[in-house]
C-alpha cells in the first residue's frame, strides 16, 4: 500500500521559546521567510504524502490561515502585477490538502499522535514533527517510507549525537538488520526517552521523523503518562519494538547523516537561519559576504 498520509503535530506549549511562542506556534516562526512548518509540508509532499493532518493546540489560527487563501493580499499583489510574490503567497495554499485536528490538552507527543487516529484509520502514515527541519538536499523519509514497506512494521529517525546530549532526546538500542543491505538501516530493539548518560543504551538519539504502523494507536490508548507526566511516543514505540510483526509490531530505525535543525531550541533556529539563507542564491552572496566581515570582529 502506497503511504499518503502524513500527520504533523503542531500543538506543544513552545516553552523554550518563549516569549516569542506566547502567541504564536513555534512552527510559524520564520525560517529566512517562511514558516519552519512550511518547509515540513514541502517535504512531506515531495516523498509523495499530499494529504497532511496538522494538529493544533490553543493558537491554531494562525497557522490554518497560512495554508488558506487570502483573497485580499492576493488581489493586491495582482493589481500591482507582483506575479513573483503573488506565487508565493498562493504556493503555500496549493500544495497539499491540509486538515486540522484539536489537540484540546497538551498532554504528550504520544497524545497528540492519537488525535489522528480517526483521520489516518487503518494504514500506515507518516508523523513529521512541525518544528524539526530536515535539509531538502538530504535524504530521510523517502528511505524511511521504502524500509516500512518492506518490514510492515514502524520507522524511526536516528541521529547520532555526543553522548552528552542524549539526555535530550529519545534514545534507541539497536542491533544490524543485514535484511536492509545498508548498515545504517537497523532493527530496535529497545527505547528510552530523555535517559541520563549513564542509562543509554547508545547514542542514537530520535528525531522527528516516524513512519508508523496503525498498531501505534492502539497502543498508545492504553500508555499512561511518561517522562514529565507527558504520554509519550516513545513509550509507545518501545512497546511496538517488543510486539510481534502480526500484531504490528516491529520498530527499525535509519540513522541519519545529513542536515537536521531542531528550531524549537533557539540556538539551532539560529543556526538553520543563516545556513540556509547563506545557501539561498537571492541572499547568499550578500550574507556570506557580510558574516565573513562579522565574524572577523568577533576574535
Ligand atoms: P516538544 O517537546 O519539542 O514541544 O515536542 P514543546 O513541548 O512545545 O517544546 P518545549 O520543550 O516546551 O519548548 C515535539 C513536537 O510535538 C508537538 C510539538 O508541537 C512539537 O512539534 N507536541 C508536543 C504536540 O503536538 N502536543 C504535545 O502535547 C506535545
Amino acid at each position: 500500500m502506497t503511504i499518503r498520509k502524513a500527520v504533523i503535530p503542531a500543538a506543544g506549549l513552545g516553552t523554550r521559546f518563549l516569549p516569542a511562542t506566547k502567541s504564536t506556534p513555534k512552527e510559524m516562526l520564520p525560517v529566512v521567510d517562511k514558516p519552519a512548518i512550511q518547509y515540513v509540508v514541502e517535504e512531506a509532499v515531495a516523498a509523495g504524502l499530499d494529504d497532511v493532518l496538522m494538529i493544533t493546540g490553543r493558537s491554531k489560527r494562525t497557522l490554518a490561515d497560512h495554508f488558506d487563501s487570502v483573497p485580499e493580499l492576493e488581489s493586491a499583489l495582482e493589481a500591482k502585477g507582483d506575479t513573483t510574490r503573488l506565487a508565493e503567497v498562493r504556493r503555500s495554499t496549493e500544495l497539499a490538502n491540509v486538515h486540522f485536528v484539536r489537540q484540546g490538552q497538551p498532554k504528550g507527543l504520544g497524545h497528540a499522535v492519537l488525535c489522528a487516529k480517526q483521520h489516518v484509520g487503518d494504514e500506515p502514515f507518516a508523523v513529521l514533527l512541525g518544528d524539526d527541519l530536515i535539509d531538502e538536499r538530504d535524504e530521510l523519509l523517502t528511505v524511511m517510507l521504502a524500509l516500512q514497506e518492506k518490514t510492515g512494521g514502524s520507522v524511526i529517525a536516528l541521529l547520532e549525537v555526543e553522548p552528552d546530549q542524549v539526555h535530550l532526546y529519545g534514545c534507541a538500542a539497536v542491533e544490524p538488520y543485514p535484511d536492509a543491505g545498508d548498515p545504517d538501516q537497523v532493527r530496535v530493539t529497545g527505547l528510552v526517552e530523555k535517559p541520563d548518560a549513564a542509562d543509554a543504551p547508545s547514542n542514537l538519539a530520535v528525531i522527528g521523523r516516524y513512519v508508523l504502523n496503525p498498531a501505534v494507536f492502539g497502543v498508545l490508548e492504553t500508555t499512561g503518562p511518561g517522562r514529565g507526566g507527558e504520554i509519550q511516543l516513545t513509550d509507545a514505540l518501545a512497546t511496538l519494538a517488543s510486539m510481534s510483526p502480526q500484531d504490528g509490531g516491529g520498530v527499525y530505525g535509519v540513522v541519519f547523516r545529513g542536515r537536521r535543525y531542531d528550531t524549537g531550541d533557539r540556538l539551532d533556529y539560529l543556526k538553520a537561519v543563516v545556513r540556509i539563507a547563506a545557501d539561498r542564491p537571492d541572499l547568499g552572496p550578500d550574507l556570506r559576504a557580510w558574516l565573513t566581515e562579522y565574524v572577523a570582529t568577533l576574535t
